[in-house]
């Protein structure tokens, strides 16, 4: 489609109470500057991002994903408001649409239902119970938009209306370079506001249209309540499309997956279980509150309670309660009960026994642990790395392994085991008997 999009998220986003830019704040994983822009790179290759409140550290974030975003600096101390924040955009395309950074639930789908609107000026309402805050849809009597007339200048009439702007846009290029001049700061807040080229169109006998739209899909998040329930929507929404694409969800409210994640097959995900940082789940069960980080899972069954930290791929493999892997490959590996994996490389038919521990790190560097097929590690097992224990080794439960192990044999580790007969009796005394 050809449109240029601009995002506004230059504000201060004072009703957030926090040191971190609105924007960045996550929803699902992800700042929600990062999801709007993800779904406006679905419909426009020129998207302009306009910012002015820590502007690097916004963009800085943004880089990290995003190419080929035009950042505009709004003059703020000049030009305040929305007004102010869409005058330095120079659109590429004969219409813009105009977004909020603060909007983490709008899809490319909906942003479409603009597009279908043939006018200079689209915008977007919504009726509501509670219209506080919101800038008022004024019609006249033949049920065209008026204007917009601010919450804070609103007289007591205008406060009744309850049909109000959900703050997107889509404007001709060449109207809004033309009236954006015209705009001036005379109302409550001394500042620009977008809303009033709905009524500078009108006098120019320009048509404007509005579009219905989902109060809950255009949601503003203006305060740490309204990103709880913004995650709340999007979570409901990510598990929705799973659990319809055949992943089968226990208490699903209870579950949290976050919006890079991959699930692929016939998958089961028991009660508080989190997937983050695009976890790549396919065909396997993952018992309840265990979590999965940048991990994947394939024909495997973890938990409950287990935790797959970061760069793991587990394969065939069953993982029990109180197990962290991290960093690790398990390919066709048992590890039932509390153990820790770390920096390993693991083959088919090893089982792991309980307590064992990769002791990877030395306080100074990392080492790898490499098992190899149909190994035996008996429980409380310590391997200390970097180590290699070959195949069809078996590791007696209790030995520290201090060294590679060769195929074929039993590595053992403990001191002798004695019995003292009747020393009980003699260290406590007969009377204790
Ligand atoms: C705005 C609308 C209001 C609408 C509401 C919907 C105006 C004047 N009012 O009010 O009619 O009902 O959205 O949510 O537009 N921003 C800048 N620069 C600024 C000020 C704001 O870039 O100088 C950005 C913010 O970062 C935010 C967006 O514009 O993403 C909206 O600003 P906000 O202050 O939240 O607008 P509202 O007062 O909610
Ligand atoms: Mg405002």
């Amino acid at each position: 489609m050809r449109t240029s999009i601009a995002i506004m998220a230059a504000g201060f986003g004072t009703r957030m109470k926090s040191k971190k830019p609105k924007v960045l704040h996550e929803i699902s994983g992800f700042p929600m500057l990062h999801h709007i822009i993800k779904e406006a790179g679905k419909i426009s290759d020129d998207i302009h991002v306009i910012l002015h409140h820590q502007a690097d550290l916004i963009q800085q974030m943004m880089n990290v994903h995003f190419q080929n975003i035009t950042y505009v600096m709004q003059d703020h101390n000049n030009f305040p408001g929305t007004g102010g924040a869409i005058m330095g955009v120079i659109p590429k395309y004969e219409k813009v649409l105009v977004l909020n950074g603060d909007m983490p639930l709008l899809e490319a789908e909906d942003m479409k239902a603009f597009f279908k609107e043939d006018a200079k000026v689209v915008m977007s309402s919504f009726t509501c119970s509670d219209p506080t805050g919101y800038g008022r849809v004024i019609m006249d009597e033949t049920h065209k938009v008026s204007k917009i007339v601010e919450h804070k200048d609103a007289n007591s009439n205008e406060l009744k209306v309850k049909n109000v702007n959900a703050g997107v846009y889509l404007f001709n290029t060449e109207f809004l370079q033309q009236n954006l001049p015209k705009l001036s700061n005379n109302n409550s807040q001394k500042e620009y506001y977008i809303t009033d080229l709905v009524s500078i169109a009108n006098e120019q006998n320009i048509e404007v249209k509005a579009v219905d739209i989902d109060e809950e899909t255009f949601m503003g998040v203006n305060s740490k309540y309204h990103l709880s329930i913004a995650e709340i929507l999007m979570q409901n929404r990510i598990k929705k499309r799973f659990m319809e694409a055949g992943v089968a969800m226990r208490l699903p409210e209870t579950i949290y997956i976050e919006s890079d994640v991959v699930i692929e097959g016939e998958c089961v995900l028991e009660s508080g279980v989190s997937l983050i940082k695009g976890a790549k789940i396919i065909n396997s069960i993952v018992k309840t509150n265990s979590v999965v980080e940048d991990s994947m899972l394939k024909n495997s069954e973890i938990g409950p309670m287990a935790r797959i930290r970061p760069k793991s791929v587990l394969i065939d493999s069953k993982i029990g309660n109180f197990v962290e892997i991290k960093k690790s490959t398990l390919n066709g590996v048992k590890a039932g009960h509390l153990s820790y994996l770390g920096d390993s490389e693991i083959d088919t038919g090893t089982n792991i026994g309980c307590g064992t521990i990769t002791c990877n790190y030395d306080g100074k560097e990392k080492y790898k642990t490499i098992i190899g097929k149909n190994v035996f590690v008996g429980s409380d097992s310590q391997l200390v790395a970097p180590i290699t224990i070959e195949d069809d080794v078996i590791i007696a439960s209790g030995t520290t392994v201090t060294k590679s192990v060769k195929k074929g044999s039993l590595a053992i580790a403990r001191t002798k085991m004695k019995i003292l007969d009747g020393f009980f009796y003699k260290f406590f005394g007969k009377n204790n008997a």
